[in-house]
């Protein structure tokens, strides 16, 4: 499995053949300037939360690739309605995709598309595929629900968001580190506005000295896993 950072929450996972893009927003990223969406592959598009630093470039890469998206009842069904490829979901389920297992599961935050309408409620997914099992956690605060993730999943890595305000910060994420039982975190959702700039130095000092790895990528960036 390959891990790529497009800045923000957008994330590219490679497994197999398979390309799977996660909550694009790219081309509203300053920072993201140098990722060109025209020539990122995807067969599946997983948005977590209708928010517009989680869908902005979802509609354009899915028009083009005929990408696959993959997220609760009413973010695909707004897709659907703009003659977009959909598989709905809800919190708790799960499908055998050709990729691996995917289950969407609880987050805590809000999620209203950006003209105001219902955006379903957010989630975060847990992949399972080549053998390694990963938990993208969404925009979210640190809830009890994540306790029931290593219940049923032994976790290869977590993509925790760590920007505060908006989600989590470091002290939370190193909570929910405990509650999934996964030591192992790349962060992200951070730096984009300032509402959410972290000091890199201090997140990375913080999680070592709880005996955990926190791991933050270049946007661009790859990880093997
Ligand atoms: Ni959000
Ligand atoms: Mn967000």
């Amino acid at each position: 499995m390959k891990i790529t950072f497009y800045g923000h929450a957008s994330l590219g996972i490679q497994i197999k053949d398979i390309y799977i893009l996660v909550d694009p927003f790219i081309t509203g990223n300053e920072k993201a300037s140098g990722i060109d969406i025209n020539t990122l592959k995807a067969d599946y598009i997983l948005v977590t939360h209708a928010h517009q630093d989680h869908i902005l470039d979802v509609e354009v890469i899915a028009k083009r690739t005929g990408a696959v998206i993959v997220s609760n009842y009413e973010i695909v069904t707004y897709f659907q309605n703009k003659d977009l490829e959909g598989h709905p979901m809800n919190h708790g389920g799960s499908w055998d995709f050709e990729f691996g297992n995917l289950k969407y599961v609880n987050a805590i935050h809000t999620s209203s598309f950006p003209d105001g309408s219902y955006g379903g409620q957010p989630g975060g997914f847990i992949i399972e595929g080549e053998h390694k099992t990963i938990y993208i956690a969404g925009d979210t605060a640190l809830t009890m629900d994540m306790k029931l993730i290593p219940m049923q999943t032994e976790l290869d890595l977590a993509i925790l968001p760590i920007g505060d305000n908006f989600t989590m910060g470091i002290d939370d994420a190193i909570l929910a580190s405990d509650f999934i039982a996964c030591d192992k975190i790349l962060g992200y959702h951070f730096d984009t506005f300032g509402y959410i700039e972290i000091n890199h130095d201090e997140a990375k000092r913080k999680f070592f000295d709880k005996g955990k790895d926190l791991m933050l990528l270049e946007i661009g960036e790859s990880m093997e896993l």
